[in-house]
This record gives C-alpha cells, sequence and structure tokens, in this order.
C-alpha cells in the first residue's frame, strides 16, 4: 500500500483525532493533566504531542509520557518546539506569558494556532481576533476530549473566571461545610467528607446529564422533585435560604469577577 494510503486509513481509523502537532510550553500541573488527557481521549497521541519545559524534574516526567522534549524555552527551547508544533498550548503561569511570547514570536508561522490556558478558566475559551472558524473547531476538538469546552466572548471572561476559576475553592468549603455538619450529627470524619464529596459530585452530574432536548437538566427542577413534603429535605433547605446561602453564593462569583477585571 502507497504511504499516502497508509495515512489516510490511519486518519480514518481515528475520525475524532487531531493531526496537528501540539507543542505546550510549559507543562505543570495544568499542561500535564491536559496532555495525559490528549493520549487518554484519543484526540491526539504522544508521537504528535511535545513540550517546552524547564526543569529536569518536570523533563523526566514528560519524557516517561513518551513525548518529545525542549528544555527552557527562553534558552532555545520556543524555536525547536514551533517548528516541531502546529498548536502551540501556553501552559505557563501569567506573570511568564510576556517573555515567552517574545521568544516564541519570531519563529511563528501563519500555519501555528496559538491557544491561551493561563487565564484559568476551565473549559470556557475565546477566539482571538485572527482566529477562524476552524481554528475554533480544533480547540473545541482539544478540550472536549478532557471535559466540557465552552466558547465565549472575550467581555464574558471576568464572569467566567468568578464561577469557574474560583468555583471550586467554593464547593470545596461546602464540601467542608457539610461534611461538618455530618461530624456534628454523629458521623466519623472520613465517612462524612467521603459522602459529601459524593453528594456533590453525583447532584452536579445530574444537572449535567442532558434533559432530552439537548439542554441542561435545571437544578430547580431536581431540587423540587428531591424535596418530600414535611420531609427532611425541606427542612434543610429552608436553613440554607433564610441563612442567605443563595445570594452570598451569587454575591461570591460577582466579587471575584470583578477583582478578575480590576486584575485585567
Ligand atoms: N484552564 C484551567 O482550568 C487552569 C487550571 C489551573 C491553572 N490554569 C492556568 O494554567 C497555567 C499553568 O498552571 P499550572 O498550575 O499548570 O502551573 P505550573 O504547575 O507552575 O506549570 C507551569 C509550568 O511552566 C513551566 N515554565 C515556566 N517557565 C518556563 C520556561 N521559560 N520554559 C519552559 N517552561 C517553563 C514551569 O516549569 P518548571 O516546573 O520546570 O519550573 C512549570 O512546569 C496558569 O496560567 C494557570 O492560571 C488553568
Amino acid at each position: 500500500m502507497e504511504a499516502a494510503a497508509q495515512q489516510e486509513l490511519a486518519a480514518q481509523a481515528q475520525p475524532s483525532g487531531l493531526r496537528e502537532r501540539i507543542g505546550f510550553v510549559g507543562a505543570g500541573q495544568m499542561g500535564e493533566a491536559l496532555i495525559r488527557g490528549f493520549i487518554q481521549s484519543g484526540v491526539s497521541t504522544a508521537a504528535n504531542l511535545s513540550a517546552s519545559v524547564r526543569s529536569e524534574e518536570r523533563q523526566r516526567a514528560m519524557q516517561q509520557l513518551g513525548i518529545q522534549v525542549f528544555g527552557n524555552a527562553l534558552l532555545g527551547g520556543a524555536e525547536a518546539l514551533c517548528e516541531a508544533s502546529d498548536i502551540i498550548v501556553l501552559g505557563v503561569k501569567p506573570q511568564y506569558l510576556d517573555s515567552i511570547l517574545e521568544a516564541l514570536r519570531p519563529h511563528l508561522g501563519a500555519r501555528h494556532l496559538i491557544i491561551s490556558i493561563a487565564a484559568g478558566a476551565a473549559s470556557a475559551y475565546v477566539l482571538g481576533n485572527h482566529a477562524t472558524l476552524e481554528d475554533g473547531e480544533k480547540a473545541y476538538a482539544l478540550f472536549s476530549s478532557v471535559g466540557l469546552a465552552i466558547p465565549v466572548e472575550e467581555r464574558m471572561m471576568d464572569a467566567v473566571t468568578g464561577l469557574s476559576g474560583s468555583g471550586p475553592a467554593y464547593v470545596f468549603l461546602a464540601i467542608e461545610a457539610l461534611a461538618d455538619g455530618a461530624v456534628a450529627a454523629g458521623l466519623p470524619r472520613d465517612k462524612a467528607l467521603a459522602l459529601a464529596a459524593q453528594t456533590v459530585s453525583g447532584a452536579a452530574r445530574m444537572v449535567l446529564e442532558a434533559a432530552g432536548d439537548n439542554s441542561l437538566t435545571h437544578p430547580a427542577v431536581l431540587k423540587d422533585k428531591v424535596t418530600s413534603p414535611a420531609g427532611t429535605t425541606i427542612v434543610g433547605l429552608a436553613e440554607l435560604e433564610s441563612a442567605g446561602v443563595r445570594g452570598a453564593l451569587i454575591r461570591a462569583v460577582k466579587a471575584a469577577a470583578r477583582r478578575s477585571e480590576e486584575m485585567g
């Protein structure tokens, strides 16, 4: 079989996989999680992935994943990475972005698509001014392979940060408080914590399950379903409402969004 035909067949065998080579500049906690996710989901392969990383410890971690490894982006790694990639994912902390972009700039060509994860938004993404529809499809293919991927407009990013960026901390606090309540009611701490976390995770999954018409299930509908007359749940809900939990959560997201705007 001819090489071209073999390539075509390989591509057909992996319909959801991207052919583009993807290079990470900085692959710490978030970058490594994405690289693992891309390989596991089949949206990319180790052969198509590479990373420019700084410390020897990170270089060893990347080698163990079987991907190509380049050194510090500011010391030559950027050039090598650009040559080896079509899509470049910026996985460094925001304070390094300017110097990293400066190092990348001379080696970037028209084929390169740059994706920054530095905003700290879990799954929402913004198309830059020069990004095409096709670029958006590639970003969606990558990030939907490891979770929800939601396109938003630039002006919505502060709200996304207030919710998805800071929200995990609010939920950790809620899990801790729920467990405290169960401990107060007589459950051992380890069992209380496991049940509290499972309760939050299960409830979130139920909201995310499609309602049948491809929309999410509204949480108020689920809440009403699990609240029986004169039961335990309604007295608990009444306590939460009288403590103003709903308003506190709304204010928390708004305050975090405002802070994100202030920080630019
Ligand atoms: N999208 C999300 O849900 C999400 C979640 C969390 C974080 N984030 C964002 O993702 C970014 C990375 O966060 P993280 O938690 O993964 O940070 P991290 O663990 O500190 O990873 C950043 C990596 O960048 C590397 N690096 C720094 N300078 C470099 C250079 N000159 N050349 C090559 N590599 C360099 C560091 O290398 P060394 O370790 O070798 O120093 C480090 O491994 C942050 O901007 C964060 O806000 C996004």
